[in-house]
């Protein structure tokens, strides 16, 4: 066992979109295990399934593929038959801020040769649709996590660069890392904060780079075209996985780097 406080390294993975993302995930993940000597991926998989949402056999398939945690975010209830499998898995989160008579919960641990990562899922507050504050939730969670982990982990569903900004900075000094998603962009603000937090704005997503955050462009420009209701579809075009490795400890609290992973499907 290693001794408490011991260095991770994590993947975080952002917004896994549709069967494209799901197969550049699968095709990926061996190698970057074996370069990174990887001890925990957390995965964003809220556009999991066809753009939309996640199912429990996907769920159950990330898990098996050596997914540790899978976070989701304002599509967490698309599909109405994963509400069961939220409630009784305890490696797939829905934002903590959501309503407690919401299904499913926002935090876990899991472990890993003795070491313990806890993860939080939030959303954002600005232009989403979480009804409790994400920064006195992200407080409760911190909380409830206290004296049970070496590490913890915050995704910050958000659609507002300042509001993600601002819990970075909130809990710079409290967490190793809070990591940015939804809008499927990557941000070039990856950086340690003073205080030890591994932070960025949005890690970006997993799937086709050819299509419009993930969906496919002749759809997406239709849509922005016509103004009329079109039927999203993802796109299986030139498809990467983009997330961010971030290595915490040994420090307590806080995070060593943090490195933006960019791979191609074909590597
Ligand atoms: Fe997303
Ligand atoms: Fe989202």
């Amino acid at each position: 066992m290693r001794p408490v406080h011991a260095g991770a390294r994590i993947l975080f993975v952002g917004d896994v979109v549709g069967a494209s993302g799901r197969r550049t995930l699968f095709a990926v993940l061996p190698r970057l295990r074996e370069r990174h000597r990887l001890d925990f991926v957390v995965v964003n998989g809220e556009n999991a399934a066809a753009g939309r949402g996640i199912t429990s056999k996907i769920a159950r398939e990330l898990l098996a593929a050596g997914v540790d945690v899978i976070t989701l975010g304002n599509h967490t209830y698309s599909h109405h038959e994963v509400y069961a499998f939220l409630d009784s898995e305890d490696r797939i989160l829905r934002p903590a801020n959501f309503l407690k008579s919401q299904p499913g919960h926002g935090i876990c641990v899991v472990e890993h040769d003795g070491v313990r990562l806890g993860v939080v899922s939030l959303s954002g507050n600005l232009f989403m649709n979480a009804s409790l504050p994400a920064f006195s939730e992200a407080d409760a969670a911190l909380y409830s996590l206290r004296d049970r982990v070496d590490h913890i982990l915050v995704d910050m569903h958000g659609e507002a660069t300042s509001e993600k900004i601002g819990l970075g900075w909130y809990l710079d000094g409290r967490v190793p890392a809070v990591v940015g998603t939804h809008t499927h962009v990557p941000t070039a603000d990856a950086r340690v904060l003073p205080g030890g937090t591994a932070y960025i704005t949005d890690v970006g997503m997993t799937g086709a780079r050819g299509g419009v955050i993930g969906v496919k462009r002749e759809l997406a420009i239709e849509s922005m075209l016509t103004r009329m209701p079109i039927r999203f579809e993802p796109s299986d075009e030139d498809p990467w996985l983009q997330g961010v490795l971030i290595v915490a400890g040994p420090e307590p609290l806080r995070a060593a780097s943090i490195d933006r992973v960019e791979e191609p499907f074909q590597g």
